[in-house]
């Protein structure tokens, strides 16, 4: 099948219909292309007037088994048929336990674990702000700036991306101190690696527990293997296991946030594995369900609450969100899914690499896996971020059948299913690499 197939530039007639509708009756979210979506396969979505795209977003890092699955629509169908919800906090049912013991298995970490099912990435990260302050008896935490935990107010306190997530909603959890992420294409500190000596994690030593923030008062500290819609920040290796020593020498739990990076989309089945980090508490969601809301924080079981009610929910470990988690793990197995995203991702990533040789307005290249991303400038030797010629690659792409999300101040991520089929990849590449040409040739 050709795709992309754009009959007519969108959205058409019965898209601006329903735009229009919405814009009248739905809160204001994070709105990107006006693509009003009717069905989607695979890496492929039609919109309500016939448009055939190439989807290079998986619905924000979700559908990493690819749309509607056929597998996963199994899954869900058979359990909807069967028993849909009964309030696994409450009773008890096999599925729930069954899937517990399987991601304990596949998460990193030889000991006994936990887990407590969520409806989503905030909410896992919720759970896990309270299994720290509960097994701790500590009340503190540190996060990173130009982290995203999420948007409810517990996760809120932690993120440090932007600054609309902020305004007008302080105040938030108190006891958050933000310290700065090993970004080195802009290190916080002005440095370069590898000279720096990675400052910026003995910093937190140095500048914050040794002198504000008492290490005996902090419960845990948030990662982000990869910081997501901060840009896509990879930080060099030694980042992530000098602060994983802190955390240890320092008795702070560290609480890794997998609900981007996880189920393959880096190459490994959670993105924490590329820095052979085995953390204390981990958070999922998003590829989880391969589109069915579900999430979880899985922890070490010596740090569960044990207490009826102190933390608990109506849906967590719901039948169908539970169905769908097996089904997508054993699709990720089935098709070497984590092998494939570290595959198409070199292939990306050589595609991209070869375009910034000749578009200086691509600043840098980043990822790791299936999980890319391009921070665009106005001049490589300046680095200002460009959010201009940006917007300009996200919209003109969605015109032109190739669905992106944008991330940080000037980035654009690339993230398709990680069954995508080359030819497509690789069609939605080609005109993503005419456009960002057309977006440097405007910006000059
Ligand atoms: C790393 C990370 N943590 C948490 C969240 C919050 O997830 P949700 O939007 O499902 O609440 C996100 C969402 O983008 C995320 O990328």
């Amino acid at each position: 099948m050709k795709a992309p197939d754009m009959k007519d530039v969108p959205p058409g007639d019965r898209g601006k219909d329903l735009v229009q509708r919405d814009k009248k009756i739905m809160a204001t979210s994070t709105k990107t292309s006006e693509l009003v979506a009717e069905r989607a396969e695979g890496a492929l979505v039609w919109d309500v007037d016939g448009n055939l795209y190439v989807d290079f977003t998986s619905g924000i890092g979700v559908v990493n088994t690819g749309h509607c699955h056929p597998t996963v629509v199994k899954a869900i169908t058979e359990q909807a048929n069967r028993l849909m919800h009964f309030a696994g906090t409450d009773f008890y049912y096999d599925i729930q336990v069954s899937l517990a013991e399987r991601l304990a298995e596949v998460t990193p970490g030889d000991f006994a674990k936990k887990v407590f099912y969520t409806n989503s990435g905030a909410e896992s990260v919720e759970a896990a702000i309270k299994v720290a302050r509960w097994s701790s008896e500590k009340g503190r935490f540190i996060a990173f700036i130009g982290a995203f935990h999420g948007r409810t107010m517990g996760a809120l306190s932690l993120t440090a991306s932007k600054l609309q997530h902020q305004e007008r909603f302080f105040p938030t959890m108190p006891g958050v101190d933000h310290v700065p992420y090993a970004y080195c294409y802009r290190c916080p500190y002005k440095l370069e690696y590898p000279g720096c000596g990675i400052w910026c994690a003995d910093a937190i030593q140095e500048l914050y527990l040794d002198k504000f923030v008492p290490p005996g008062d902090v419960a845990g500290l948030f990662f982000e293997p990869v910081q997501g819609e901060g840009g896509y920040v990879v930080p060099p290796p030694e980042f992530p296991k000098k602060v994983h020593e802190i955390c240890k020498d320092n008795g702070i739990l560290f609480i890794d946030d997998d609900v981007q990076a996880g189920f393959g989309r880096t190459g490994k089945m959670f993105g924490i594995e590329h820095f052979d980090i085995v953390p204390d508490i981990l958070c999922i969601a998003k590829g989880m369900g391969s589109g069915i809301p579900v999430g979880a924080a899985i922890f070490n079981s010596e740090l569960d609450f044990g207490v009826q009610g102190a933390h608990s929910n109506t849906y967590g470990g719901n039948l169908i969100a539970c169905n769908a988690t097996i089904a997508t793990l054993d699709v990720i197995e089935k098709e070497n899914l984590t092998e494939r995203a570290e595959k198409l991702g070199s292939h990306m990533r050589k595609r991209l690499d070869e375009m910034k040789e000749e578009n200086p307005i691509m600043g840098d290249n980043r990822g790791l896996g299936l999980m890319q991303a391009t921070e665009f400038v106005t001049d490589p030797e300046t680095k200002s971020p460009a959010p201009e010629p940006r917007n300009y690659v996200v919209e003109e792409s969605f015109k032109n059948g190739v669905i992106l999300l944008p991330c940080g101040a000037s980035g654009v991520r690339y993230i398709p299913p990680l069954n995508i089929e080359e030819e497509y990849l690789d069609n939605g590449l080609d005109i993503i690499q005419r456009i960002i040409k057309e977006a440097g040739d405007i910006i000059r």
